[in-house]
């Protein structure tokens, strides 16, 4: 009977040895120590045996079963071990691979330019000033020195609103009346960027919204020299310290005179390319000096004072600067543009 036992002992753990998962291990224990296992059968019948037998293969008995009880915790326990080893290393993470990036945002190409114009134009101090989008006929027109019969008050160019004589700016000069009233008889000088409005044709080159920014000096000695070194110095800033200017005589009702100014093409340097059209010069804004009307409609003697002003279109600016062909781009939102500035 001890010998019974020994064996069931040896042969039992030699084949826990063999157990590589759960479900083996569960068989294992109904084969080796469930109720008709071998072990069990022989402890069950402890009592058949003789009184001088009884204790020598209880005490057997039961030390066989405490031994296989143990070696079957330490194999749920081993097993238990594996399998987690297994998660780690089937879910690794490789740390030597390159992290991933990150999406981040990027400023608009507009905002990119419009800051570029203020850091340049306050660099020569002169302050922003937010004027409204929506103006009345009044300051768009009649106070620029803009007659009625004028085209660009026709019906074609302008936003009107159902509202009697409320319509959306044509383009940022209103602003200069409401300034000069704000500051009238102070000398100012301030740049005005902001949105306007025409009902146009949409091409590749115009849109019915679009970006201007107004410039207007105004004080007691400004002069069309004080103007044109301005504006040089200010293409010079922007366009390279070798950009050449030139001013080119032009109409506009509230200045007088007007000009336009051209700067030497700067993707070419003034050579000719597809985007000067050959010509070696780019036009970039209008200008002049403010027209005395329009000074005393703002609130200033224009026998004492004088100013210039000038408007540009940023958005064209941008769009020689980094040869985008189709104005539309800048608002479609579309990403494929966005993400290239
Ligand atoms: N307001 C003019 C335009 O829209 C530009 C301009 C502004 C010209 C100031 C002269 C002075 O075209």
């Amino acid at each position: 009977m001890l010998d019974q036992l020994n064996s069931i002992e040896k042969e039992s753990l030699a084949a826990l040895e063999s157990v590589r998962e759960a479900v083996a291990l569960e068989q294992w224990r109904v084969t080796h120590l469930g109720r008709s296992a071998p072990l069990s059968n022989i402890l069950g019948d402890l009592g058949k045996l003789s009184k001088a037998e009884r204790p020598a293969i209880g005490k057997r008995g039961n030390e066989v079963k405490r031994a296989l009880e143990e070696a079957l915790a330490a194999k749920a326990e081993a097993l238990r071990r594996a399998e987690m080893e297994n998660a780690i290393t089937a879910g690794a993470v490789d740390v030597t691979l390159p992290g991933r990036s990150l999406p981040t945002g990027r400023l608009h190409p507009m905002t990119q330019t419009l800051r570029q114009l203020y850091a340049v134009w306050a660099a020569m101090g002169f302050q922003v000033y937010r004027s409204r989008e929506v103006e009345s006929d009044e300051y768009n027109f009649e106070l620029l020195n803009i007659p009625k019969h004028h085209p660009a008050r026709d019906m074609q160019d302008t936003f009107y609103t159902t509202t009697p004589d409320v319509i959306l700016r044509t383009h940022t000069s209103p602003g200069q009346i409401r300034v000069m009233r704000e500051f009238a008889p102070e000398p100012v000088r301030v740049v005005l960027p902001g949105m306007c409005y025409r009902y146009e044709q949409i091409t590749p080159r115009a849109d019915i919204q679009f970006w201007q920014m107004e410039g207007l000096a105004v004080g007691k000695h400004v002069t069309m020299a004080n103007l044109k070194a301005t504006l040089s110095d200010f293409a010079r800033r922007m366009f390279g310290q070798q950009v050449r200017t030139r001013f080119r005589s032009d109409h506009f009702p509230f200045t007088e005179p007007s000009a336009e100014m051209d700067v030497e093409c700067f993707l070419c340097g003034g050579a000719g390319c597809r985007v000067c059209k050959h010509s070696g010069w780019l036009e970039i804004l209008g200008c002049g000096m403010v027209h005395p009307t329009v000074l005393k409609n703002g609130g200033y003697d224009p026998s004492v004072h004088s100013g210039f002003a000038f408007g540009m279109g940023p958005q064209r600016i941008t769009m020689l600067m980094h040869k985008i062909e189709d104005i539309r781009y800048f608002l479609a939102n579309d990403l494929r543009f966005l993400e290239q500035f």
